[in-house]
């Protein structure tokens, strides 16, 4: 159990768009009260975001905050624009020295239905919800990556996540910020830079005539805050993921993968009608999963179903030793496949020794020992590389599951299959 009050975040800046009411204002309270210095951000339009502006909204909150004992400046940019987004940063920085927390929290809804959807209400929703959200964490991730700490909240909606009828505007712009979550987690990650997305539930001038008046009541946003807060804080180590909040209930969402199936035999395009037939199995979502990264897909599952579905190579198998596959290895060559491929395998079998396979000008040399430049390093247990070259372990299998690890220029890898047929 932890302490009440134990999560604090004395000595960090945060910034929270939007702040001027609704959930914003919450955050940027809640934050206040537990030691953050707080930019409190509000461009003070309409809930559809039309008007000129004003201070009021922002200045109130300011207020509240320095009231309570806490520290914090306002800021009235509109995100829409790169100027509001960096006007955003500059306030922070100016005012309290660096960016540690984004809340990308400011949103307006324009609702029609698709024929009834004019393009500038389209545009004005995209513009602030993810075009804001682009605007603001650009500046803001520059302080957070030369400071090696960020924690950055996006704010999608049920409405993105699973669709509500006569919001394709505001779903769009919703289901965009998962989208850059998704990579910004990657491009962070080496710098303690989090990035998590939450869809709130809650009371607010933007769901008053949307939610039913008994629920309304039930939906504080101060109910919605102890996640985002959990997310922005140093303890949480999560990032990239998504979950929903209201009214105390809080789950995780997550877009899930089928195991899928190779129709035909990978090599013949598929038809129409093998798609048909197959259509049950590409849809079954038993044994799903979670990608954290496209290439977890691309060069984890859909190579390895298709390497799956390939004969094992005419000739091959029946090793006993590793040294006998090295030795076999000249003349399995395939000086055919050679033209223009200039690469140095090394190969380390733990237990057995290290061998690497040159290959240039259309020749292969293979000795044993550490070539001094190799390109591409493949290490290995001998048991796994002997189950490997007997075809009895697929080779995707192997380097997903960790038993053969790949060093260097791992596209190169890609060429051994064509480079040698044993
Ligand atoms: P709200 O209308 O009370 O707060 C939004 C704030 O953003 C307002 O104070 C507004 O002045 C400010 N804002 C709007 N455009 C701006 C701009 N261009 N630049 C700077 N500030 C701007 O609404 P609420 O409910 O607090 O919404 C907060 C966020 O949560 C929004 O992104 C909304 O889409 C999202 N959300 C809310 C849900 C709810 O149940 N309340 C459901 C799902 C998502």
């Amino acid at each position: 159990m932890v302490a009440k009050n134990k999560i604090r975040f004395d000595g960090r800046v945060a910034i929270v768009t939007g702040a001027g009411g609704g959930l914003g204002r919450v955050y940027a309270l809640e934050l206040g009260k537990r030691g953050a210095k707080v930019v409190v951000n509000d461009f003070g339009g309409a809930r559809d975001g039309s008007g000129t502006g004003a201070a009021g909204p922002a200045d109130k909150v300011v207020d509240e905050i320095k009231a309570a004992g806490g520290e914090a400046v306002a800021n009235y940019d509109n995100v829409a624009t790169p100027e509001g987004g960096a006007g955003i940063t500059k306030t922070a920085v100016d005012a309290f020295g660096k960016v540690d927390i984004l809340i990308n929290n400011a949103g307006i809804l324009r609702d029609k239905g698709l024929l009834k959807m004019e393009p500038e209400n389209w545009q004005a929703v995209l513009d602030v919800h993810l075009t804001g959200a682009y605007n603001v964490t650009k500046p803001a991730f520059q302080v957070m990556r030369d400071n090696g700490f960020g924690r950055i909240i996006m704010t999608t909606s049920a409405a993105g996540l699973y669709g509500n009828f006569g919001q394709t505007n505001y779903s769009s712009a919703k289901l965009g910020l998962v989208g850059f979550m998704n990579t910004l987690k990657l491009e962070g990650g080496k710098y303690n830079i989090k990035v998590n997305t939450v869809a709130p539930i809650a009371a607010s001038r933007l769901t008053e005539d949307v939610l039913p008046p008994d629920l309304l009541g039930k939906m504080k946003p101060e109910y919605v805050s102890p996640i985002v807060l959990y997310l922005c804080s140093e303890e949480c180590q999560e990032t990239g993921k998504i979950y929903n909040a209201g009214a105390g209930f809080y789950n995780r969402a997550a877009i899930m993968t089928s195991p899928g199936v190779v129709v035909g035999d990978g090599k013949k395009i598929t038809s129409v009608e093998d798609v048909s037939v197959a259509w049950p199995n590409i849809m079954d979502l038993k044994g799903a999963k979670e990608y954290a990264q496209l290439n977890d897909l691309v060069l984890g599952d859909l190579l390895s179903a298709l390497e799956g579905k390939k004969a094992p190579a005419a000739g091959g198998g029946g090793f006993t030793s590793v040294k006998e596959v090295f030795d076999k290895m000249p003349s399995a060559f395939q000086a055919g496949a050679a033209s223009g491929v200039d690469v140095v395998f090394q190969y380390c079998v733990a237990g057995e020794g290290d061998w690497y396979a040159e290959i240039k000008g259309g020749a292969c040399t293979v000795a044993a020992g550490v070539h001094a430049k190799p390109i591409c390093t493949l290490k290995i247990a001998a048991a796994d590389y002997l189950d490997l070259m007997n075809g009895k372990m697929n080779a995707m299998k192997a380097y997903t599951s960790g038993k053969l690890k790949i060093e260097g220029d791992l596209m190169k890898s890609q060429l051994l299959e064509k480079l040698f047929k044993f």
